[in-house]
């Protein structure tokens, strides 16, 4: 039965494992449906706002046509637009937004601010990135790694590169379901300790194994699953050509990959810098899925706003 009416989704820690094994199937069911043509009214009448601070490709047009998918109705509020760019108060303008609208979806640098814009909110608030977690991404990731796997638990999936928003819901997510999960990053670039604590906990309940290292080739060994982002996120650009150097033996490419086992898929969130993060061959290759995940961002979301939306 779905528990999920009127929560917030701003991390994977706010679902438990059995909400994200059920909105895993839902997200199952409802891209079976679409691609049988059936159609779904579960949203009519139904709006969401969109709050972009940064660029979107994927997330906003999925999340917009997911609503449209589900007979519901999308807007995308850009801060230049909205009143909150001259300084009106989030808490205000989450409120009003509740007033109008039956969720918010958030995009912005500042968790803290997604957290505050929740507090504020009587709707449901859905993480669509901040510069700690990207849990819409993760959902999509697991049901891609499903899909192409059959299962979580004896796959070990492996996260090479900056410990970032992608990273951290990754990782939770991994243990949530019950996945081994290792991660390599460059020393100094390692993952929010705070986040890792909470993963660590999340695997000893599940029974996941979590492996945290700055070595690409022993984290990769025997991988079923490798994924990496890019490495200097949105927000970090001024700092790409030290990044550069940093992340430079972090490449995912046919030599990393051959410690890999045979038959590894290749995830990365996008948008993806050829010859920075992964070089061509491996993104552009049979093991990469990268477009079905990108894909899968559409069907995971219509499962949440299906699942959250009162
Ligand atoms: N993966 C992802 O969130 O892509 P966009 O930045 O294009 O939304
Ligand atoms: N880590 C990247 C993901 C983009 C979808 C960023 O935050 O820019």
């Amino acid at each position: 039965a779905n528990q999920l009416k009127g929560k917030d989704f701003l991390t994977i820690l706010d679902f438990s494992s059995d909400e994200i094994f059920y909105l895993l199937e839902l997200a199952s069911q409802m891209k079976r449906e679409q691609k049988e043509g059936k159609s779904s009214n579960v949203l009519q009448g139904k709006s969401l706002g969109m709050i972009f601070e940064n660029a979107s490709t994927r997330t906003r047009v999925s999340f917009e046509v997911g609503m449209t998918q589900l007979g519901g109705h999308a807007l995308f509020l850009s801060p230049r637009d909205l009143q909150i760019g001259r300084g009106e108060p989030i808490s205000d303008t989450a409120q009003v937004l509740s007033r109008y609208v039956d969720a918010i979806m958030v995009r912005t640098n500042s968790h803290e601010k997604v957290e505050e814009l929740a507090k504020y909110s009587t709707v449901p608030v859905i993480n669509a990135l901040t510069d700690y977690y990207h849990p819409c991404q993760a959902l999509a990731d697991l049901l891609t790694i499903y899909e192409q796997k059959g299962t979580f638990k004896g796959n070990k999936l492996v996260y090479v590169g900056d410990g970032n928003n992608v990273a951290h819901s990754l990782v939770i997510g991994a243990a949530k379901v019950g996945m081994d999960v290792a991660v390599a990053t460059p020393a100094g670039y390692e993952m929010n300790q705070d986040i890792v604590e909470k993963a660590f906990e999340v695997a000893k309940s599940t029974g996941s194994t979590i492996k945290i290292t700055n070595d690409p080739v022993e984290a990769v060994t025997n991988a079923d699953i490798i994924y990496t982002d890019v490495w200097a996120s949105m927000g970090y650009e001024s700092e790409q050509k030290d990044r550069e150097l940093a992340f430079g033996p972090y490449q995912v490419n046919s030599e990393l990959v051959s410690h890999a086992k045979n038959d590894y898929i290749f995830l990365h969130c996008l948008p993806a810098h050829r010859g920075e993060e992964v070089t061509a061959d491996i993104i552009d290759g049979q093991h990469s899925v990268v477009f079905d995940e990108a894909e899968n961002r559409l069907h995971v979301q219509k499962a949440i706003l299906a699942s959250v939306i009162k």
